[in-house]
């Protein structure tokens, strides 16, 4: 990437404003519930500290629409931040960011010390990308450092408009992700074989699209399989569907009909709920939605795995939420391990791929590569260039 890396900069003294994706799940109380992301924010932030820099870290959480929600606060991501760093972590909440009591707690910030700010999205100019907000950001630091590759596909103020006003470089995080997703997008091993679930077919027709171009077979599984099947006419009884792609996947089935495998048989239930039992079907019923790929389909898509020397694999096969109804996701989570210890290159994208492999038992170690981003991951794969990358300071300025 022909932008200023971290090491690039000499942060001895500096305040740096760090960037992390910190959009980490939690109980209704805020408490941490899935760590990954903590844990991959900790080289950045051991670099700077060992340099000799004062850091302020920002982030957002969820989706609180402008608005302060408390379990959304980064208050709870403080204290594992501090756990795991084994450093003290000073949260310093604003009103709802910004303030001053946050301007006065900077101001006094020693090199070695961190502070970190509120949930940025709880101040609705974030999300606006509004101008205003990403000055006030950057007038805060001397540098900017983005490691939050899983928002750097979002043109939001602390992303995409705080590195117009300092001096701004990538962290260890945002290096590796482009180094692992890099690989997929040049002269990959073959054959390439690219997986996907997840819900809808119009949060990932770009990905798809591409895909179709790159792999040599793309398994679709999950809530956006039944629109293709809905496509090629074969019954889907109730399972969720979206009717206006249904040209789009009729398009995309003529274009590449060797390409696509969709599932051949499916668990189903009547209605989603405590008590539903589920049966395995060729055959989606009326009255009846799928929750899961079946049998047949395990052995097809494994069949198809088992080939592969380049796997990609996005979004969950099923209602996998349920452990009831996750072992089709569970079991490509097991044939995808397979692609690394035979010598292939295996690649995950999406907290709900991820959070089925850690349900699953599986070692993260037996992937090439697990990525914190879900829509950031898909939108580099499918060749696009993500803008909280693009606006950081080139490296030949
Ligand atoms: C993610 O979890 O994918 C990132 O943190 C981005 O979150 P967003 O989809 O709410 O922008």
């Amino acid at each position: 990437m022909n932008k200023l890396f971290i090491e690039d900069l000499d942060l001895r003294g500096k305040k740096v404003l760090v960037r992390l994706d910190l959009n980490v799940p939690g109980d209704s109380e805020g408490n941490v519930t899935g760590d990954g992301r903590v844990w991959a924010a900790l080289p950045t932030l051991k670099y700077s500290l060992d340099q000799g820099a004062a850091l302020i870290l920002c982030s957002h959480r969820g989706r609180p629409k402008g608005k302060v929600v408390e379990k959304l606060s980064l208050r709870r991501v403080a204290v594992r931040l501090g756990e795991l760093l084994k450093h003290d972590i000073r949260f310093v909440p604003g009103d709802p960011v910004m303030g001053n009591d946050v301007l006065a707690a900077i101001k006094a910030i020693k090199p070695g010390e961190i502070i970190l700010l509120e949930n940025l999205r709880f101040d609705p100019r974030e999300k606006k990308n509004d101008p205003a907000f990403a000055r006030e950001l950057a007038a805060l630091a001397d540098l900017y450092i983005n490691d939050a590759f899983p928002v750097s596909h979002r043109c939001q103020a602390s992303v995409c408009s705080v590195p117009g006003w300092i001096t701004s470089a990538y962290g260890y995080q945002v290096k590796k992700e482009e180094e692992f997703l890099a690989r997929l997008l040049g002269d990959v091993e073959r054959p390439y074989v690219g997986i996907l679930g997840g819900a809808k077919v119009s949060t990932k027709l770009g990905v798809i699209s591409a895909f179709l171009e790159q792999v040599d077979k793309l398994l679709i599984g999950g809530g956006l399989s039944y629109t293709f099947m809905a496509a090629m006419g074969r019954p889907i009884g109730k399972s969720i569907f979206e009717h206006h792609y249904l040209a789009t996947a009729r398009s995309f089935l003529k274009k590449y009909p060797d390409k696509i495998v969709l599932a051949v048989d499916n668990y189903v239930v009547e209605d989603i709920g405590p008590q539903y039992e589920s049966k395995l079907v060729d055959r989606i019923p009326d009255g009846y939605e799928s929750i899961d790929i079946g049998e047949k389909t395990k052995k097809l898509f494994a069949a198809e795995i088992a080939k592969a020397k380049t796997v990609f694999w996005n979004g969950p096969l099923g209602f996998f939420e349920d452990p009831r109804h996750a072992a089709g996701t569970r079991f490509i989570a097991e044939e995808v391990a397979k692609v690394k210890e035979r010598g292939g290159y295996s690649v995950i994208g999406g907290g709900d791929s991820a959070a089925a492999i850690s349900q699953a038992g599986l070692n993260y170690r037996l992937y090439s590569f697990i990525s914190t981003g879900g829509g950031a991951a898909l939108e580099f794969v499918e060749g696009e260039k993500l803008p909280g990358l693009e606006a950081l300071t080139d490296k030949d300025r």
